[in-house]
């Protein structure tokens, strides 16, 4: 969205426009739950009592609204439990990441999409800018997206300045995952400073080693437990394996009574 230029009568439309996408922005941002709501309403609610351009009755009433801080403890507790993954039974968590691709990420959607799976893309921003279009793909059929930096860059091998440019030109997100894992407390410190959280992974079906099929398939079963976080690849190279791998795997612990869920990103 472009603001209207700026002449006095579209100007207060805008303000009033601005005051409804304002609070529209959060819940359309597909991605944030119930984790990061309460930290962006705070600030907006802040702006009614400000300048009130229009709502003669507002200034009254806030006059005779001296008792307003019972707001605050509402907010603020949600987040963290949403990160203890396995509370939640038999549930996967399934990571691609290196895309979109033009190829392959279509061909993972599929699958995903027959199996009924949620899953997370952690994209390189250099590959959404090239194709956008797969990005509002994951996100429409329900999956979430993370932040795998701009261009894969090995994050504890750069200059302060230049992991801050690779977080902050990566895709918007809660979280980050570092390219190859690589990190350290102060590629930690500035990803909480860009409010991401560090999400690796516990099976890594080195899928990007092209093993075989059959191998890949083997270790996200052997890796399957409740609340696991299994990494695969949908860019970087041909994924044919890792498709063929995750309609087999899938199939079978389908029938383990295993589902897929998005991760809180
Ligand atoms: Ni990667």
């Amino acid at each position: 969205m472009t603001k209207p230029p700026g002449k006095l009568l579209p100007l207060v439309a805008a303000l009033l426009c601005g005051a409804v996408l304002a609070q529209a922005a959060t819940p359309s941002d597909h991605s944030v739950t119930s984790a990061a709501a309460p930290v962006t309403q705070t600030p907006s609610h802040g702006l009614q009592p400000g300048t009130s351009k229009r709502g003669e009755p507002s200034s009254t009433k806030q006059a005779a609204q001296p008792s307003q801080p019972a707001v605050k403890p509402a907010v603020a507790k949600p987040p963290a439990d949403d990160w203890n993954l396995a509370a939640h039974g038999k549930v996967l968590y399934l990571t691609f990441d290196d895309g979109p691709q033009r190829e392959w990420t279509p061909k993972v959607l599929q699958v995903l999409r027959k199996h009924k799976a949620q899953a997370t893309f952690f994209v390189l921003g250099i590959q959404v800018a090239q194709y956008p279009e797969l990005l509002a793909a994951e996100r429409a059929a329900g999956h979430h997206v993370g932040n795998h930096t701009w261009d894969h860059k090995t994050l504890t091998l750069l200059p302060d300045a230049k992991v801050r440019q690779e977080i902050a030109t990566g895709v918007k997100s809660k979280c980050l995952r570092p390219p190859t894992g690589a990190t350290n407390a102060k590629i930690a410190a500035i990803a909480a400073a860009y409010r991401q959280r560090q999400v690796l992974w516990d099976v890594d079906t080195k899928d990007w080693e092209k093993p075989g099929a059959a191998h890949i398939e083997h270790a996200i079963l052997a890796g399957a437990r409740p609340g696991a976080i299994i990494l695969m690849h949908d860019g970087g190279g041909n994924r044919s394996q890792t498709v063929a791998a995750l309609d087999r795997a899938l199939t079978k612990l389908t029938k383990l009574g295993y589902t897929y869920r998005a991760l809180p990103c």
